[in-house]
């Protein structure tokens, strides 16, 4: 990293102005090398809006305001025949398929995270996600892009937000594993920006190293801004894309192309085609997934934390949740929506604090610290805070069987085995419906481990019954 003087006292002084110049303790016992990093790590830290910031999130320790006048947001109920709503499902897929075949479309998966819950070192994209082959969840989903140009016949570009923690980790995983069988080419890495941890008590920055200030990724709400600095939105413009599916890395299940749900994104008469969502009603009011709302005309995501309790559990007339529409995190969002977000002075994403350990330098004696409790505040913005800025959003209904299986944690909720099992489930029933017998222990689950290939089957309906077994053993474990 190339150094000077200049560049050491510029960045002395903005860290003086911001309170910060602790942040030099330890410059002198630095490397030439390890000094450049530092200043050009100060050089990327917008150090004027951080007093603001400080007084915000840490003196004052701002919680999230709840919007007034909330209520359930509406929502295209998954079956379309449904008195409720009724709207034109194979419209929808013509749409959609109309703009694969044109190659319109692209995935957009954001990988930033740091999978501190899974106790998972590499990039949680690495981490089991197959239920009977083990695959990556980074290969569940290029399995679906491979699948969708197949059958469309147009290439369908990847974007892949990772973070600084795991960008070159992520893209040496993809080059070991010759990039899942899709071309190099359509597969765009960036990496998402950090914000700095802050000492929970006085608000300075935390030293992770003697020469390098402690950051968080800034969350997946960075993403829409980093599309933008990165050049990625301007090349999937460049290739024609006009929509990008928004998938989490840790849902193996996610249909990563949807023709229904981008035709109805792109061409419901409600929908402005910026930003739209998925939701399954959830199971209990504890279950932890954002909840989609309306306030202010607006649909908005409040998020399982910040959803008071009351109003979690409030009952509708037939006795089931009245904010009953989970986020499983699924969305499309428009290419120029993301444009329009960042054309002028850009735009800003409302940011939620948590309380976190974050191993420090002692600043006394040069040593590194492993705190013992919550000793930072680390700020993330959230992507579906975008969704208010949207001119008209809609929501989709479906069904948690067939496209939400996430994996956060080890054990328990959320895990590898609960994951299997959902797999399991939707694959028994794809096959069941093709006439294949499935073993069923005596509380109705399938006695077996299933798991179907998006490349195999993007809908039961293509699964050849010619080509399937008759029936599947008690305990096998089988893939398609
Ligand atoms: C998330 C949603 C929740 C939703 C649930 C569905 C948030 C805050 N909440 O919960 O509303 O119901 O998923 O599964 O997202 N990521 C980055 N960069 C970051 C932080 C996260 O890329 O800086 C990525 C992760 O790699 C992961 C995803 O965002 O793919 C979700 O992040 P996580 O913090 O695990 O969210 P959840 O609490 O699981």
């Amino acid at each position: 990293m190339p150094f000077s003087r200049e560049s050491l006292d510029q960045a002395r002084r903005r860290l003086r102005a911001a309170g910060q110049e602790h942040v030099l303790s330890f410059v002198d016992r630095l490397t030439d090398a390890q000094r450049g990093a530092l200043v050009q790590q100060v050089e990327g830290l917008d150090l004027e809006s951080l007093p603001a910031l400080v007084d915000r999130y840490v003196r004052r320790k701002e919680s999230y305001h709840l919007p007034e006048g909330l209520a359930p947001a509406p929502y295209y109920p998954r079956d379309p025949r449904s008195t409720q709503r009724p709207w034109d499902a194979s419209r929808s897929r013509r749409a959609g398929e109309a703009l694969l075949r044109e190659g319109a479309v692209g995935v957009f998966t954001v990988a930033g995270g740091q999978g501190t819950r899974l106790g998972y070192d590499g990039p949680k994209g690495a981490f089991i996600g197959g239920a009977v082959t083990g695959k990556s969840l980074f290969a569940c989903i290029a399995d679906w892009i491979i699948a969708a140009e197949k059958r469309y016949g147009r290439p369908v570009p990847w974007a892949i937000m990772t973070s600084p923690l795991n960008h070159h980790a992520t893209v040496a995983y993809f080059n070991e594993h010759a990039f899942f069988g899709l071309e190099e080419r359509d597969v765009l890495f960036f990496s998402q920006g950090v914000l700095p941890s802050l000492d929970m008590e006085t608000g300075r920055l935390l030293l992770s190293s003697q020469g390098e200030i402690a950051t968080n990724p800034d969350g997946h709400g960075g993403s829409l801004r980093a599309l933008h600095h990165s050049g990625a939105i301007a090349e999937m413009k460049r290739r024609g894309v006009r929509h990008l599916s928004y998938t989490q890395i840790d849902n193996p299940l996610c249909r990563a192309i949807d023709p229904v749900f981008i035709g109805l994104h792109a061409s419901a008469e409600d929908s402005s085609g910026e930003m739209s969502s998925k939701m399954v009603p959830k199971t209990d009011p504890g279950e932890k997934v954002g909840v989609f709302c309306t306030a202010g005309g607006k649909v908005q995501v409040i998020e399982y934390s910040d959803l008071p309790r009351d109003l979690g559990e409030q009952r509708d007339e037939r006795g089931g949740l009245r904010f009953n529409a989970g986020s499983i995190a699924i969305h499309m969002i428009g290419v120029e929506f993301v444009e329009r977000l960042n054309a002028g002075g850009g735009f800003g994403l409302p940011l939620h604090r948590a309380e976190k350990k974050v191993p420090f330098v002692d600043l006394a004696t040069g040593a590194r610290v492993d705190p013992p409790k919550p000793n930072a505040v680390k700020l993330e913005a959230f992507v579906f805070d975008a969704i208010p800025m949207a001119r008209s959003s809609i929501i989709y209904e479906t069904d948690r069987v067939e496209e939400f299986a996430p994996i956060k944690n080890a054990d328990g909720a959320d895990s590898p085995a609960t994951s299997a099992r959902i797999q399991t489930l939707r694959a028994a029933r794809w096959l069941e419906s093709r006439g294949v017998v499935v073993p069923r222990n005596p509380y109705g689950e399938p006695d077996c481990t299933l798991e179907i290939n998006p490349i195999t089957a993007m809908d039961p309906s293509d699964l050849d019954p010619a080509r399937l077994p008759p029936e599947i053993p008690r305990g096998e474990r089988m893939a398609f």
